[in-house]
């Protein structure tokens, strides 16, 4: 078996995801949770695909990301694994998983690696996370970074709210994205904060950035698979484009499901096995 040749097949590592600031070209990202979101997502030629925790809320219907477990995420990056050839699979690590102390966390994210497939994992918060960045890269995990609006810190956020708007506070943003460079990440997510301040981060860092809700500055731009496609139940926030309206369309065709069978006219006879009439009269008699 050889391991060369990525480049020939086009597959997308974090050192092509980094060449791509390098070379000024736009990194596509999105949300992907299982076999087929992962099949259309990476056959859209998307570079990363992350599996998410907020399928917590997406998919298990949970009120939060808080809720979801690695043990839950392993068997959604299974599937992703299986549905994608092409895109960067980046594990999302749930909350809990990476908190209790750092041995608990490489535990994690080794877990992820094997078990769930992935080619590298997610972590919230900044200069915080510092030291368990250089200790999973150290071990050969690469790790993308999360600031900004971070979903797993809703309680001490206070809620859902645009972080980084203070004088103060964008100049942690920028301290905690300079930190997490220095410490290994090899991308870093914008969430939820100013235009002004990702495209500053982006300028001053040398890895690529990733905005959600973070303006057009960005090295690239990432959604949740479900809001862009209409499938989310619930509030959307401003910057969810949606690019069409699937939870209306699938409510339409199981709607006409509902009154063709009602009406008789499922299953039509072409959707029907038949047998020949000789069998037929036989059985009758
Ligand atoms: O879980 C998620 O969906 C995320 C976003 C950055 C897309 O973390």
């Amino acid at each position: 078996m050889s391991h060369l040749g990525t480049e020939a097949t086009g597959k997308i590592t974090t050192q092509v995801i980094q060449s791509r600031k390098q070379k000024g070209e736009k990194i596509t990202a999105l949300t992907a949770y299982d076999y087929p979101s992962a099949r259309l997502v990476d056959e859209a030629g998307i570079d990363i695909i992350l599996v998410g925790d907020s399928l917590s809320n997406v998919v298990l219907g949970h009120e939060n990301t808080l809720s979801v477990t690695l043990d839950d995420m392993l068997v959604f990056a299974r599937a992703v694994r299986r549905g994608t050839k092409r895109a960067l699979v980046v594990g999302d690590m749930p909350f809990g998983s990476y908190h209790i102390n750092e041995e608990r966390a490489l535990e994690s994210a080794v877990r992820y690696i094997k078990e769930g497939g992935v080619e590298a994992v997610k972590i919230e918060g900044g200069r915080t996370r510092a030291l368990l960045v250089e200790r999973l890269v150290e071990n050969e995990i690469p790790v993308m970074g999360h600031i900004g609006l971070t979903p797993q810190s809703l309680h001490k956020m206070g809620g859902y709210k645009v972080q980084g708007k203070t004088l103060n506070s964008a100049q942690n943003l920028i301290e905690d994205a300079v930190t997490l460079e220095h410490a290994g990440i090899f991308a870093l997510v914008l969430e939820g904060i100013p235009e002004e301040i990702a495209c500053l981060i982006t300028e001053r860092i040398s890895i690529p950035t990733i905005g959600i809700g973070a303006g057009s500055h960005c090295d690239g731009q990432i959604l949740v698979y479900s809001d862009l496609l209409g499938l989310t139940f619930g509030h959307q926030p401003k910057f969810v484009r949606k690019y069409v309206d699937l939870k209306s369309i699938i409510n339409q065709a199981l709607t006409k499901y509902v009154l063709d069978i009602k009406e008789g006219k499922f299953p039509a006879d072409s959707e029907s096995y038949h047998m020949s009439l000789e069998v037929v009269t036989k059985l009758k008699r």
